[in-house]
């Protein structure tokens, strides 16, 4: 049955334009020592307080707070905080990229100043922007060793010392409170760089174990990123026997003009659905830096030159590929089994509405055979995005269902969304 022209349907389908998405992880900076010069471009946040005896000054950060706030105008309704590096003033190496040698960077006289420093900057978007953030989130892959002074972006590690992170966790809460956050504001950890794994100390599953119970009670939410690790159940089993909440605060992988970034994505969104099951998953990030339409060295679903004068939006194959999941996949939508480990299938709050999105990463095209004999399916459309110029493309009925079976004829490399009505 294929209804080309049903307005209301396709406005309640799909967003008018864009990704659609509703989560934003702001970046407090530490401002790097002014005397430095060795970040990348975008690598150093601008802090607020520029050094230990200044004022803030919320004048500061303007780009990044013009993004948080149009954001939310468009509908963002989920706000996170988090930070790479204490202010450079804070740390051990007077640098925010790390410290000597990889060393952990945050001074020990300065958890409490660091502590008041983050609940400083939630507090003045509360009371000054009309913007909550619902968690705060101090670290950013704090074990995982990669952050040294003189780096290209701004990181801290604290490896092994478990009591620093939890002394962290300790005054941020304090403060929530003496500020009158804590009903609003609460704490999320630890952003590792992956979920579990060989190297056991620098995964998720490891920090939250070790930085004891005491910390961990005051933790709402478990934050994983998905670039490396064994297997994803474990980190489930233990936010759900936990009763945290947990995401997939970031993952990205590298641009590229054909189809390659975008099926690595959905191969990354279909494993972190299947097997971490993260109740949100952000993506890092949507658009960066990317001189003269280059290609590769960024993780951009938009590239774009932020030095010319003349800023240019180069929207990528993987801007599409990642809207084949959130234009449909809604928020409060219910992620269901599938035995298609290439598909993710999922149904609205009122079980009125079924997305399947069909990923085929191979170089050939494929006959897809859907059991949906369970579902009385009315009218449906599908969008695909793959390398014959197809961004998002609605598509004519090239599908048909006979006796309970969906047949759907994907082409090599591509990724399809096929929305259905479904009446009781
Ligand atoms: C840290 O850097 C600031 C700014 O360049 C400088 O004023 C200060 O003396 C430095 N502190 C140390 C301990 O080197
Ligand atoms: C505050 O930050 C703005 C933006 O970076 C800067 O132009 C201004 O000089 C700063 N004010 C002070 C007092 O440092
Ligand atoms: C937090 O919420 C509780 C229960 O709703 C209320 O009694 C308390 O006054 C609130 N505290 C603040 C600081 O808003
Ligand atoms: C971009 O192209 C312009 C003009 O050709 C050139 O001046 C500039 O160096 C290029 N920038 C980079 C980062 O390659
Ligand atoms: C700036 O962007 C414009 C428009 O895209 C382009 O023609 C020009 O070469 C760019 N300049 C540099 C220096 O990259
Ligand atoms: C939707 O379906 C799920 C299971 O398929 C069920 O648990 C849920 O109650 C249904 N919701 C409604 C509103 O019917
Ligand atoms: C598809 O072709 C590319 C380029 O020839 C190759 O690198 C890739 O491994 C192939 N993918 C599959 C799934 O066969
Ligand atoms: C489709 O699935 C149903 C159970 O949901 C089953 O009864 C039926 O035999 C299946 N059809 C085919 C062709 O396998
Ligand atoms: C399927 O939907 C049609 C149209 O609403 C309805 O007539 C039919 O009774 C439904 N069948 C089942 C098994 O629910
Ligand atoms: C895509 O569209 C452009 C411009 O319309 C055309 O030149 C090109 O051949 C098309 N490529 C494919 C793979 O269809
Ligand atoms: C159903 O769709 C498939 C895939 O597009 C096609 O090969 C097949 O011929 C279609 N069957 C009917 C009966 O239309």
């Amino acid at each position: 049955m294929w209804i080309r022209s049903v307005i209301g349907l396709r406005k309640f389908l799909m967003p008018a334009s864009g990704l659609g998405l509703n989560v934003i992880r702001y970046n407090i900076g530490g401002g790097d020592n002014p005397s430095h010069h060795h970040m990348r471009f975008g690598g150093d946040v601008p802090g607020f307080r520029s050094c230990e005896n200044c004022d803030y000054n919320w004048t500061s950060d303007a780009n990044q707070r013009w993004i948080l706030l149009a954001a939310k105008e468009r509908g963002a309704d989920i706000f996170e905080a988090f930070a790479n590096s204490p202010p450079y003033w804070m740390t051990n190496s007077n640098c925010s990229s790390g410290g000597q040698n990889n060393e952990n960077n945050l001074n020990p006289d300065y958890y409490d100043q660091f502590a008041d420093y983050l609940t400083e900057v939630v507090k003045w978007y509360k009371e000054e922007q009309g913007l909550t953030f619902r968690t705060l989130e101090p670290f950013n892959e704090p074990t995982t060793g990669l952050w040294h002074e003189f780096g290209n972006q701004e990181g801290c590690n604290y490896i092994l010392d478990y009591l620093a992170m939890a002394n962290v966790i300790d005054k941020i809460v304090a403060y929530l409170n003496i500020k009158g956050l804590s009903n609003t504001t609460s704490v999320s950890i630890a952003d590792e760089g992956a979920f579990e794994g060989e190297i056991a100390t620098i995964a998720a599953i490891s920090t939250l174990q070790l930085i004891g119970d005491h910390a961990l009670s005051y933790v709402s939410q478990y934050n994983t990123h998905a670039y490396f690790g064994n297997s994803r159940i474990p980190l489930f089993d233990m936010a759900k026997n936990d009763g945290r909440r947990l995401w997939m605060s970031e993952w990205g992988s590298w641009s590229s003009k054909d189809m390659s970034a975008s099926i690595q994505l959905s191969e990354e969104i279909l494993n972190d659905m299947r097997n971490l099951k993260p109740v949100a998953w952000v993506y890092w990030q949507v658009i960066e830096h990317a001189p003269n339409g280059t290609y590769g060295n960024e993780y951009g679903l938009i590239g774009a030159d932020f030095s010319n004068s003349t800023i240019s939006l180069d929207i990528r194959l993987s801007f599409y590929g990642f809207a084949q999941y959130t234009n449909f996949i809604r928020p409060g939508y219910q992620i269901i089994s599938t035995d298609d480990g290439d598909t993710l299938a999922a149904q609205d709050a009122s079980n009125k509405t079924l997305v399947l999105v069909c990923t085929n990463k191979y170089n050939a095209s494929d006959i897809w055979n859907f059991n949906v004999s369970k579902f009385n399916l009315s009218l449906f459309n599908v969008y695909r995005t793959s390398n014959n110029n197809e961004t998002l493309k609605l598509l004519p009925n090239t599908w048909n269902i006979t006796d309970g079976i969906l047949t759907y004829e994907s082409p090599a490399n591509s990724i399809t969304s096929l929305i259905f009505n479904v009446t009781q």
